[in-house]
């Protein structure tokens, strides 16, 4: 699991910067990741031999087409923990960060749950009663009463 985060890490820092400069420079890898320059190139060798980045010693790395589809994977990945968080109520921010980190560890079926959560969710109509009621419950740990039932009771409705 370790190894697979690092090689994703690497992928997805090659990836921004490569969108900035054109490449990736070890010297910016390495400041970006806060990583050795030699282990930096070291792991780009590695990067090269399994197909994902190109490597050019002392200039840099670019990703090959099967790096970036790694990297637009990760990306979409990235978004879907985020947005997740976010409709759970964590700042942007937080959720930013997290995201970086469970995107490398959850499962494919996992991921698969959450991406149809949040479509749910966004694509409702209106924003879903229950996440008014579960915000006011994170604000006050009280539980909102729900008018629907109580006037129901009240044989209201
Ligand atoms: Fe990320």
């Amino acid at each position: 699991m370790m190894k697979r985060k690092t090689t994703e890490e690497y992928i997805e820092t090659i990836y921004v910067l490569q969108n900035r400069d054109g490449y990736a420079q070890t010297g910016k890898i390495s400041s970006e990741m806060s990583v050795r320059p030699s282990s930096v190139t070291e792991m780009l060798q590695k990067l090269q031999e399994e197909g994902y980045i190109k490597y050019e010693p002392y200039k840099g790395a670019t990703l090959t087409d099967f790096g970036k589809k790694i990297a637009r994977e990760l990306m979409k990945k990235h978004k879907i923990i985020a947005d997740f968080l976010e409709i759970i109520g964590i700042e942007r921010e937080l959720a930013e960060e997290d995201a970086c980190q469970i995107e490398h560890h959850v499962t494919g079926k996992t991921l698969e749950r959450l991406e149809k959560f949040v479509e749910f969710i966004n694509n409702a109509p209106k924003e879903p009663k229950w996440i008014e009621h579960f915000n006011h419950y994170i604000k006050t740990g009280k539980r909102k009463e729900c008018t629907f039932y109580k006037e129901k009771e009240r044989n209201i409705i």
